[in-house]
């Protein structure tokens, strides 16, 4: 199967998750919007979804489904998203599509994670994809030299060739060459670092399930 049908599979299966009569929050990426489409298909049995970007927004309102503001909502059941990889106790990295502070607030309102995701997003050690974290412009320079004396090579995202601002109108870098083997003292590290906005480790906000594509089908793994 392609990556994309991996994709569609995942986000046709978490529907088994999405309890109807509740709002679901919804993440952000090309995994996601395969489960867009096919919430669509149960959107009279759902209130509505709180979003994670405004990309995830445009697409939920376009299939007729409600948005409702994170500060509407107390508590959510459950929060849909995908990945860039995750390892076996369910950390991730996430932002390669530049949404993670949205995600991770969601996430952290949300009493259980679902991640769903391709067999080409599983990994032993978190690292060798691109390390995303926002952070405000001004102090870009200094945690990019702080990445460095981690043994990171930092960069800045751009788009068009200008810096990439995100939804909060802030920065990204991608930082490549780290090995995380500690995601929960990482996480907690740089996001006390002054001028970093959110860390793109999710470890204290992590998976508790994982619907992953792969050949043989849908596998569930349960981390809780
Ligand atoms: C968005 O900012 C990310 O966290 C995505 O969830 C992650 O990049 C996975 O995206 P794809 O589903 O497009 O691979």
């Amino acid at each position: 199967m392609t990556q994309d049908e991996l994709k569609t599979l995942v986000g046709q299966a978490v529907l088994q998750y999405v309890t109807p009569g509740e709002i679901v929050g919804v993440g952000t990426g090309s995994t996601v919007n395969k489960f867009i489409e096919a919430l669509a298909t149960m959107k009279g049995q759902i209130i509505g979804a709180v979003s994670s970007s405004e990309a995830s927004t445009a697409r939920l309102k376009a299939a007729g489904i409600a948005v409702f503001d994170c500060n509407e909502v107390e508590e959510l059941s459950v929060y849909i998203d995908g990945a860039d990889e995750i390892d076996a106790h369910g950390y991730m990295i996430k932002g390669g599509g530049a949404a993670l502070t949205r995600e991770k607030i969601v996430a952290a309102q949300s009493r259980r994670f679902v991640c769903i995701a391709d067999a080409s997003k599983r990994v032993r050690t978190l690292g060798a994809f691109p390390l995303p974290v926002e952070v405000i412009p001004m102090a870009a320079h200094r945690i990019m030299r702080q990445f460095v004396a981690l043994g990171g090579t930092p960069t800045l995202r751009l788009q068009d060739g200008k810096p990439l601002v995100t939804d909060n109108g802030q920065h990204i870098l991608d930082v490549v060459g780290l090995q995380i083997t500690d995601p929960l003292g990482f996480e907690s590290m740089v996001n006390q670092w002054p001028g970093v906005v959110t860390v793109g480790v999710f470890a204290h906000q992590r998976a508790q399930v994982c619907l992953l594509g792969t050949d043989e089908g849908v596998k569930t793994l349960h981390f809780e």
